[in-house]
């Protein structure tokens, strides 16, 4: 069914079609209805860059404490169980944040360099096997099951520490935590038990930490102290949950984008392929504006809220339109435009990483990330296919990007 049957825009973001492409349905809500009202699933919607990024920074009005999620099962008041202070407001909300970013420090991140370096290259190798002979050869590769779909799992395992030996196993269960079957508007049973086994794995390893610290993140979160006050168990499982939850599948997605859309646009390819030095970082924001991996977030509404000569009731469910919000032509020139030459001023506006105190922790994180590997994959190769008829992508009401996506790479001529 589509999402316009009628003259009167209607924003349903379970949607096949729109899920394929919102972006004309986002237009048209943020010139026709910038506080949209949903009726078959009661929910409302801000779309405009100005209103998602006041409501963003007024947590008094708009609320995180049912959750950020449009699934059901997600949303009560007990959600920080399993999404921790994403899921709270201040001042637990701050309390808890500031004593994980004891812990979380961009020193840590920093660190990281060498086993994002290291990662990056292991599968690489692997990817381009085959590709590594003469200039020009190629290879045939899948982008997200060969690298951007593992890597950033594995750089949250590496800073909690999980051991190697269990990695592999503990992204099978982050994939199924985060994985919904296409139709399936709820977390499956197979999610409900990965919850199950890797808190169960989540507690060992913290009992384990206590009883012989090392210098990873867990060991420095049972540490973290703030006038005395320290996190409980609950309380560092919990964020341990909010890592993967929220670090691991948006950044896969990221990645998966960036070639995606550069691909799309030969003469951006040739440029950022000559300047990597200076263009791989434009190229990087430029697509978390164009399409950004978390495209909505739900507020619960503790206030009327009266805009554009309409009330959203105090009680409501409310969607902020990230991904309308990175396309408001109020903000951006030629926002439908891909573009890795765009003026930093308007790339400094972007709402992917949302705003306020809620703000992404681990924008840095994910930023070094994307750097890391698209520079080394432009270091080794010269030019890059993608295979659109056989890309696959997910089907999901906030996260955009693909489950597959094959390409062709050609080996870099050496100058
Ligand atoms: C491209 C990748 C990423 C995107 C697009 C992204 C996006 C976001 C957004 C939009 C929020 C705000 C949520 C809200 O206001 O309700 C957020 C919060 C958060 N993100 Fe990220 N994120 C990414 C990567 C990561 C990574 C790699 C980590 C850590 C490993 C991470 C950890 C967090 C945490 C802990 C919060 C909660 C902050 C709070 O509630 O105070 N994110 N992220």
């Amino acid at each position: 069914m589509s999402s316009q049957v009628s003259d009167r825009v209607v924003f349903d973001p379970y949607d096949y079609a729109t899920q394929d492409d919102p972006y004309p349905l986002y237009r048209r809500l943020r010139d026709e209805e910038p506080l949209h009202h949903n009726a078959e699933h009661d929910f409302w919607v801000l779309s405009r860059h100005a209103d998602v990024a006041a409501a963003l920074r007024d947590d008094a009005t708009y609320s995180n404490r049912m959750g950020v999620s449009l699934d059901a099962s997600s949303w009560h008041p007990e959600a920080h169980r399993v999404m921790s202070f994403l899921a709270l407001d201040a001042p637990e909300q701050t309390r808890i944040r500031s004593l994980v970013s004891r812990a979380f420090t961009p020193r840590r991140v920093r660190e990281l360099i060498p086993q994002v370096q290291g990662l990056t290259d292991r599968y690489l190798d692997a990817a381009l096997e085959g590709a590594d002979g003469a200039e020009g050869d190629e290879a045939e590769l899948d982008w997200i099951e060969q690298l951007a779909g593992k890597l950033p799992m594995d750089v949250i395992s590496e800073m909690m520490g999980v051991p190697e030996a269990d990695r592999d196993e503990v992204r099978r269960l982050s994939d199924l935590l985060v994985h919904r079957e296409d139709g399936l508007h709820d977390v499956p049973p197979a999610g409900m038990e990965a919850a199950m086994t890797l808190f169960g794995y989540y507690t060992d390893l913290l009992a384990a930490r206590r009883a012989q610290p090392t210098d990873d993140l867990t060991s420095a979160l049972l540490a973290a102290e703030v006038d005395g006050d320290r996190l409980d168990d609950g309380e560092i499982i919990a964020f341990l949950f909010l890592m993967v939850v929220a670090g691991n599948e948006t950044t896969t997605k990221l990645l998966g984008n960036a070639l995606h859309h550069l691909a799309a646009q030969p003469d951006q390819m040739t440029a950022v392929f000559a300047e990597p030095d200076t263009l791989v970082v434009p190229w990087i924001e430029e697509t978390l504006r164009h399409d950004t991996s978390s495209q909505i977030l739900a507020r619960h509404l503790r206030a009327d809220v009266e805009l554009h000569g309409r009330t959203a009731p105090a009680g409501a469910k409310l969607l902020v339109l990230l991904g309308s919000a990175n396309r408001d032509e109020r903000v951006f020139e030629r926002p439908d435009v891909y573009d890795v030459h765009r003026d930093k001023r308007e790339l400094g506006q972007i709402l992917s990483f949302g705003g306020g105190r809620h703000f992404c922790l681990g924008a840095n994180l994910a930023r070094l990330e994307a750097r890391i590997v698209l520079e080394e994959l432009v270091r080794r190769v010269g030019r890059v296919e993608v295979d659109v008829e056989r890309s696959v992508r997910v089907h999901s009401t906030n996260v955009r990007g693909f489950a597959q996506l094959p390409v062709r790479v050609h080996r870099r001529s050496t100058p």
